[in-house]
């Protein structure tokens, strides 16, 4: 109890510092009864839904979504209009489209945060509190995750699962060529374990893909050296990106680099985590998506592969939170609600979750439902220091991720490290509110 007060604490200030107003929210007039007034059997009608879970093992947590949605809202008509792209690289620009031409999907995936914000303050999203009150609020929602999705008082998505963007998945077969047993434990350790596995004739021990796993990797190194309390002041308004800190991770990014295969702007995550399935590298920070990846090519956790925080990041949950709207001038708001009610409910939690790799934004989860991997996620989650995620929406806005991830991809081709430092300081400046 006393721990999860802390993270509370802990959570809301580092929220606190990415621009998100908290408060209790109140009731909305423009949002509907929700889930416990919804007619038996749903509202009826066509359910377009936004995501970027098109896929693969990321379309995997989508069907368990659609079969339920089915089966508890016999009325409703789902229609998945999912774009693939990892991380929404290519859904986004799309749905900025749709929400421009006046043509919203019913309900669309977006992140808690930053990101969210941006589509709040563009008036394109309508409150849901009404939903969330009937869904339990607070009693069943952490209340600093709902100050993420709240503005002037009123909530803004119902999330359906938080994920973990700090972690190295690993190959213990190939840390076998190298002779190495021990998670190393900090990021020079890491990096010396990097040289070892060359040494013993691995080309690219770490597997990346295109720039958003990039802007991911970075952002835990940014973690590691520079501590989660000033990782976390980065995103204020005098924030200093040009200090030794920033410098130092940099530097280490770089020779992580060093340590990879060579990506293309557009490869797709699920490649770099097969190279770590397919034993061509040893490690790869993913989000917990992976574990989805991993589980679709019957691979056994413990066995098969295993885990750690980013060195230098234990005790810090880098985080993220996919949540779903209801966008002005949707066609069907009925049916959007009723999706909103799905994914928000218990049941709902638990049958994504367990298909997806994360962990239910719920707390009345019991996390003995759930495998070795998302127990550990819950467990860390409830214990751990809060960051929030760049590369996912919940630190910055579009536009300043969209700068960094240009800083970011310059820096892959050029290596210049007082040229991205300066970028990053340029985006800051530009962006931060
Ligand atoms: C994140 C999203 C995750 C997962 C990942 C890879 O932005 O929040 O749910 O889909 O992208 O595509």
């Amino acid at each position: 109890m006393r721990a999860q007060a802390l993270v509370a604490v802990a959570f809301a200030a580092a929220l606190s510092l990415v621009g998100c107003s908290s408060g209790t929210p109140a009731a909305s007039p423009s949002a509907s009864s929700g889930a416990s007034t919804a007619p038996a059997g749903g509202a009826g009608g066509d359910v377009g839904v936004f995501t970027w879970w098109a896929d693969g093992s990321e379309k995997v947590g989508l069907d368990a979504l659609e079969k339920l949605f089915k089966e508890k809202y016999a009325n409703d008509t789902f229609v998945n209009l999912a774009v693939a792209g990892g991380a929404g690289s290519n859904a986004k620009a799309k749905l900025a489209a749709d929400l421009q031409n006046g043509n919203p999907p019913d309900s669309f995936q977006g992140h808690a945060g930053a990101e969210l914000q941006d589509y709040i303050r563009a008036d394109q999203i309508e409150p849901v509190n009404d939903i969330i009150t009937a869904l339990g609020g607070s009693s069943v929602f952490p209340q600093s995750l709902l100050d993420r999705l709240t503005v002037q008082g009123n909530i803004y998505s119902v999330p359906s699962n938080i994920h973990r963007a700090n972690v190295v998945w690993v190959n213990p077969a190939v840390l076998k060529k190298a002779g190495i047993t021990a998670e190393p434990a900090d990021l020079d350790a890491w990096i010396a374990d990097l040289g070892k596995l060359k040494a013993a004739g691995v080309s690219a021990p770490l597997s990346v893909a295109g720039t958003w796993t990039q802007v991911q990797l970075f952002e835990t190194v940014l973690i590691a050296d520079l501590g989660v309390d000033e990782y976390n002041k980065l995103f204020a308004a005098s924030a200093n990106w040009e200090s030794d800190g920033v410098k130092k991770a940099v530097a280490h990014y770089a020779k992580l680099l060093s340590y990879a295969n060579t990506a293309s702007d557009g490869d797709d995550w699920p490649g770099a985590t097969d190279a770590v399935i397919d034993g061509k590298a040893a490690y790869n920070v993913m989000g917990d998506w992976a574990v989805a990846e991993f589980t679709s090519k019957n691979k056994k956790d413990g066995e098969d592969y295993t885990y750690f925080p980013v060195p230098g990041t234990k005790g810090v949950f880098d985080f993220l939170a996919d949540s779903f709207t209801l966008p002005k001038n949707a066609k069907n708001p009925g049916g959007a609600k009723d999706w909103l009610a799905l994914i928000g409910s218990a049941e709902g939690q638990k049958a994504f979750n367990l298909a997806k790799g994360s962990i239910p934004a719920r707390t009345d989860v019991p996390s003995s439902d759930f495998p070795a991997y998302q127990q550990s996620a819950m467990a860390s989650f409830k214990s751990d220091k809060i960051a929030p995620s760049i590369a996912h929406g919940a630190a910055v806005s579009q536009a300043w991720n969209s700068d960094i991830s240009s800083a970011i991809s310059k820096f892959y081709g050029s290596k210049n490290q007082a040229t991205l430092v300066s970028d990053l300081a340029a985006a800051a400046k530009k962006n931060a509110a």
